[in-house]
Parts: C-alpha cells; structure tokens; sequence
C-alpha cells in the first residue's frame, strides 16, 4: 500500500513504520494519523508481523499535532469532530506490541503519541515536552494524563505548565523511557529488540500487553486477579509446555502461538 505521509517496511517479523513529513517535522495531521492507523492495522492483522517499530526522523519524532491544520479551527469544530479522538481509539487497540524509537522532539502530540505507544526507546538527542501552553490550549491526546502516570505530578505539571523540554537523560530518570541509546543507532537497536520479542509466542506477547495496561484502568486487587487468572489460563497453551521444557532441556524454546 502507497501511503503519502509515513513509510512503512516489514523485514522478518518486524514492522517499521517511519513518520514522514520533514516538511513539518512530522506534524500531526490528520491525513498522517489516517494513514498511520491504517498501516498499524494491517501490521495487527498480519501473521507475518510479530513486533511494531514507530518511529520518526533523526530531527524530530513528532513537532506536535499541526498546528496549521488547528489553527482556524472553533469549539464547535473541534467537538462534533471529535478532533484525533478516533485516531486515538484505533491506536490504542492495536494488540502486537509497538515500541517508539524517538530521536529528536517528540512535542505536544509527538510525545502523547510515544506515549501511546508500549515502551520508548529514546536517542541521546530525544527532546520531550507538552508545550501546548504556549499556544494557548492544553494537551489533547494524553499529556496530562498519561505523562502524570509515567512521571508522577510534579513533572507533569513542570512540563505541562511551563512548556519546557526534557531531554533524554531526564526522560529516563523520570520513568518516561525505557533506555536511551546513541542517535545513531536508533532505529537499529529498536528493530534488534523488536526482533527479540517476535520470539515469544504471540499468546504471551498480547497477554502481557493487556495485563500491564490494565494496571492504568483498574485497581490493585482488581488487576492482580485479571494478571492471575490470565497466568492460569496460559496452561492451557502448547507454548507453556514447550516454554517450560525447552528450559529443562536447556535448549531454546520454539514457540507456536497455539
Ligand atoms: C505545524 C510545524 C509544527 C507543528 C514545526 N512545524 N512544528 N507545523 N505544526 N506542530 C513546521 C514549522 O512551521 C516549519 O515549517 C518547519 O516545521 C520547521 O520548523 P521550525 O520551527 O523552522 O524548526 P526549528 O526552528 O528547528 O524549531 C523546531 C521546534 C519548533 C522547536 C520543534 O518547530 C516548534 O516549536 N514547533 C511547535 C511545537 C509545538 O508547539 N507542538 C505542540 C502542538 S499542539 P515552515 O513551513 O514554517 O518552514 C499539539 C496538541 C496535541 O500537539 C493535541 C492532540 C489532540
């Protein structure tokens, strides 16, 4: 499938999909977000994808949601469309796991979108932040919300309230990635880890994904009942017997997803 605004390439069992609109620095709009939902659903109902890789330039992951686009936009607008709310639901049920590879700014939407994403894997030179302050609205897509719970109240409201940036060292102290490797090698590290988990069995995969991401929508008794009763039913898969034997054979385990 020819798109216009990302660019997207499966080798092996690892889907990368690169945001592309230099122009803007990968602007958000809505054209972009279309398409990126259409191309991570094809990579979800694809047997050959096992892991997704997002990522963007070595200059920008993503500038923000266009602010072009929003500009003119009333009230009225922006409510009966409920602008990027769609995109959002698409994204957000998605069930292979998606790593952002960041480098440079990840702004305003850039960084909900990371966000959005399983884990965050940033460059040296990765800059966050929620400046939409500065323009005279809020986050729309996740930047009070999920960043609170990934950096706790007094950042989020630092980074929210002030606009500045963080770079990448101070994403991974705070919580907001999960490792920071040099700019150029990026992309290649990412793809290494997606590989690493195109390994697993795809039961576990989505298991896991759904286990951790119930932790942000439930309570503690709640969520650790969901995580049991998930472990259980794991027993019920050819891929627990083999995982199990393949250690006592100390070889390495050959999973099927069944
Ligand atoms: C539209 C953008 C853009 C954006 C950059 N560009 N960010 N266009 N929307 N968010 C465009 C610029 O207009 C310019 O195009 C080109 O990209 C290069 O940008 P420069 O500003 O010339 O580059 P530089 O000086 O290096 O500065 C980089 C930057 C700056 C610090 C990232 O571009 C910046 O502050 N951008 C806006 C960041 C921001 O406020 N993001 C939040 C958006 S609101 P031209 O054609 O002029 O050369 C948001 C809400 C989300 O995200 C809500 C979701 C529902």
């Amino acid at each position: 499938m020819a798109y216009e605004t990302i660019i997207v390439e499966v080798e092996d069992s690892v889907c990368t999909i690169k945001l592309n609109r230099p122009e803007a620095l990968n602007a958000l709009n809505s054209h972009l977000l279309g398409e990126l939902c259409d191309a991570l659903q094809a990579a979800d109902q694809n047997d050959k994808v096992r892991c997704i890789v997002l990522t963007g330039s070595a200059k920008a992951f993503a500038a923000g949601a266009d602010i072009k686009e929003m500009s003119e936009k009333s009230f009225v607008d922006m409510f009966l469309s409920d602008f990027f709310g769609e995109p959002h639901r698409d994204f957000m049920a998605i069930r292979k796991p998606i790593i952002a590879a960041v480098a440079g700014y990840a702004l305003g939407g850039g960084c909900e979108l990371a966000m959005m994403c399983d884990f965050i894997i940033a460059a040296d030179n990765a800059k966050f932040g929620q400046p939409e302050i500065n323009l005279g609205v809020i986050p729309g897509m996740g930047g009070t919300q999920r960043l609170t719970r990934f950096v706790g109240k007094s950042k989020a409201m630092d980074m929210n309230l002030t606009g500045r940036f963080m770079d990448a060292e101070e994403a991974e102290r705070s919580g907001l990635v999960s490792r920071v490797v040099p700019a150029k090698t990026l992309l290649e590290e990412a793809q290494a880890i997606a590989a690493k988990i195109a390994e697993k069995s795809m039961l576990t995969t989505i298991a896991i994904k759904e286990s951790v991401n119930r932790s942000y929508e439930t309570t503690m008794t709640e969520g650790l009942l969901y995580e049991r009763r998930v472990f259980h039913s794991l027993f019920n898969t050819e891929d627990q017997k083999e995982g199990m034997a393949a250690f006592q054979e100390k070889r390495q385990a050959q999973f099927r997803d069944r």
